[in-house]
């Protein structure tokens, strides 16, 4: 039995004050779940003197549906022989809700039966709303990436199409004037077909580069022959003079995917490519798509060096803009890699679209 009349006057006081210096509030409670101390920080905050609590039950002092609470834990408590540790709200005078986290932990007699609890309740409400913030901001950031993301896919493929379309017609129209300017320029001096030939292989080499450039901003292949092509004009580009040989598998050739997942798709695969070009050393890669149901299930690997995942610095951008792009059409994205062993990137892409937001606010 614990019971403070029990208890020697000095030892009600060492009680008193180690209760009294926990600055959240604290108490004891014996197996009728009856208050037998409550500290200083218990009292403020209830607002009533020790005498009205010492000796009551929860629900003698506390609101109906507070006090169903603390009964309902207490016994959950006492029955068990286990702490607990609990979040709960409760509004404060003024009205307005604050946050606690309660422990509660059974008290033992010498022989080990359980004869009261023990609680603790810290007010965690600027925690709480800092977390809430926390998950708020995240998520526009999240937001904002995405849009920034979409915009520049969108900037990329105007001025992808401007270059090819006005630029190239322009350069095709300088091409043609300069080939019916050397039909009629006399033979001699040879000088002026000479300069002529060699504007004609300028304008030629322009429109190679227009279109190098044209294709690096967005390769309108993937709008007009859709995913399988664009990936294997990537992949054709990445492998050029190069020891790497990339494989291309897929189980299906003929889908064709909402533009803003073969984007993804493309996007994701191209920087998993240019990661293995550029920090893998490996000789064999392959990219392989299939569809699991609804779903795009993407698989990139490769028998490189691979990397130590466990100390992702910050900084790897390429990797995080891969899952991002997977996380913004409701997919995900997860790597396995370790030195030695290569790198694989699988990605998920729902084919029905259920963007992430839609799905978190469930
Ligand atoms: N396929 C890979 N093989 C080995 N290391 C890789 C591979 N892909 C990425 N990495 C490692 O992860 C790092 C981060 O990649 P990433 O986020 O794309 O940034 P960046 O390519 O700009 O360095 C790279 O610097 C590299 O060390
Ligand atoms: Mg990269």
């Amino acid at each position: 039995m614990i019971c403070c009349g029990m208890i020697g006057h000095d030892a009600q006081q060492q009680q008193r004050a180690l209760l009294d210096n926990i600055p959240d509030m604290a108490w004891l409670k014996d197996r009728d779940c009856r208050y037998l101390a409550v500290n200083t920080a218990y009292l403020e905050i209830l607002g009533v003197p020790e005498k009205l609590v010492l000796g009551k039950t929860p629900d003698e002092i506390w609101p109906p549906e507070i006090a169903e609470v603390y009964l309902r834990t207490d016994r959950a408590v006492l029955k068990s022989g286990r702490r607990r540790r609990y979040e709960e709200s409760r509004p404060d005078p003024t009205g307005s809700i604050r946050w606690f986290e309660t422990i509660k932990s059974p008290i033992r007699d010498h022989e080990g039966r359980i004869v009261g609890t023990v609680g603790i309740s810290r007010d965690i409400s600027e925690r709480k709303a800092a977390e809430d913030e926390l998950v708020k901001s995240r998520a526009q950031l999240r937001d904002l990436s995405n849009y920034l993301q979409s915009v520049r896919e969108e900037e990329r493929a105007r001025i992808s199409r401007e270059l090819h379309d006005e630029l190239g017609q322009t350069l095709t129209a300088l091409k043609m004037e300069l080939g019916w300017l050397r039909e009629r320029v006399p033979a001699e001096p040879a000088l002026l077909r000479t300069r002529l030939d060699r504007l004609t292989s300028i304008v030629d080499q322009s429109v190679v580069d227009l279109q190098r450039i044209a294709a690096d901003l967005r390769p309108m292949i993937l709008d007009e022959l859709g995913l399988v092509s664009a990936m294997q004009w990537l992949t054709q580009n990445l492998t050029e003079g190069g020891v790497l040989s990339i494989e291309l598998s897929f189980d299906r050739e003929d889908v064709a995917y909402p533009s803003d997942v073969s984007t993804a798709v493309f996007r994701i695969v191209q920087e998993a490519l240019t990661n293995i070009v550029r920090h893998s050393r490996a000789t064999h890669a392959r990219v392989a798509i299939s569809h699991d149901r609804d779903e795009l299930l993407l698989e990139v690997s490769d028998n490189g060096r691979g990397m130590q995942l466990a100390n992702t610095k910050r900084e790897r951008l390429g990797l995080v803009g891969m899952g991002e792009r997977a996380h913004m059409l409701g997919g995900s994205m997860n790597i396995e890699s370790a030195p030695g062993r290569g790198t694989r990137i699988l990605a998920r892409l729902p084919l029905i679209s259920h963007k992430p937001s839609e799905t978190a606010a469930q």
